[in-house]
């Protein structure tokens, strides 16, 4: 199984969306106590990116990747806009830049009923709602969203031309795509290429793997303790896969430099 959570983004393209409703309800029948809420390897700065960031002190555990969403968000001001997040998983995020930078609207969108239930019940929050649906067909009028918000989930999409392609067509034409996400080394010019073709005019890029890494070693702790917490025993290794804990496959895979990180702000080239 941990091999699966590892070789994902490898697997047939059909089989992708059917894990992650399985995985869903998995995360949802273990965390009793509904406090994981977030599901991306987060970010540790490295030149005092944060030191303005003064968290309360319920969002103080989930510090690197609230700032994951913080670094990919940092260039647009979101306060009284009407804003998109693709791939929400369990809210954290959206339920983060809903409350610290007040948009008129925030909707959280992903694949699992299971984890869109979840988030309605777990994240009340004024002017925060999340719906069911799929990157591809965005159930969105053309020009509607400010910006739409994409953390660690666009690798996971059958089609990802098809996603950005769909991001476009629902940007006001002064819209932001703010956008971060593993990519392999000998991919990102595709990336790149499969933005542009879409319409996307890049405002900044940056390699991030080594604040990811940074961040994965000064949560590894924590996330362990979590997983020891909730998880049965013989569920231990795959979710340490899932959650990059050091010792793993994939944090190898980071620290070694076979994946990097890549986050982006883009805007729509008018
Ligand atoms: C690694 S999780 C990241 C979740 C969240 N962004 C975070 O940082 O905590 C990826 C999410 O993308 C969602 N997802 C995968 N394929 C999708 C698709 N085609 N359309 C919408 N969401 C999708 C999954 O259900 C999952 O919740």
């Amino acid at each position: 199984m941990s091999k699966i959570v590892e070789k994902y983004a490898e697997l047939p393209r059909p089989l992708r969306k059917p894990l992650w409703r399985i995985w869903h309800r998995m995360i949802t029948n273990y965390d009793t106590d509904t406090s994981a809420v977030f599901m991306n390897y987060g970010y540790a700065s490295e030149n005092g990116e944060f030191s303005k960031l003064k968290l309360l002190k319920e969002d103080e555990p989930d510090r690197y990747s609230i700032q994951l969403y913080h670094h990919v968000a940092r260039n647009f001001n979101l306060e009284g806009k009407d804003v998109l997040e693709v791939g929400s998983g369990r809210g954290g995020g959206a339920s983060f830049l809903t409350r610290y930078f007040k948009p008129n609207s925030y909707i959280g969108l992903d694949i699992s009923q299971k984890t869109i239930d979840f988030c309605n019940a777990r994240h009340k929050v004024k002017g925060l709602s999340f719906i069911k649906g799929h990157a591809e067909k965005l159930p969105f009028d053309n020009e509607s969203k400010d910006a739409v918000v994409n953390v660690e989930s666009a690798r996971c999409y059958g089609n990802i031309p098809a996603f950005f392609a769909e991001v476009s067509r629902i940007l006001k034409p002064d819209g932001k795509f703010l956008f971060t996400d593993m990519i392999k080394p000998e991919d990102v010019e595709t990336i790149n290429r499969q933005l542009e073709e879409a319409g996307f005019k890049v405002v900044e890029k940056k390699n991030i793997r080594q604040n990811v890494v940074k961040a994965l070693i000064l949560d590894t702790e924590y996330r362990k303790s979590h997983i020891h917490s909730k998880a049965p025993k013989m569920f231990h290794k795959m979710f340490y896969q899932f959650a990059g804990v050091e010792g793993s496959e994939r944090f190898d895979a980071f620290d070694k430099n076979r994946i990097d990180y890549w986050s982006y702000t883009l805007t729509k080239n008018q």
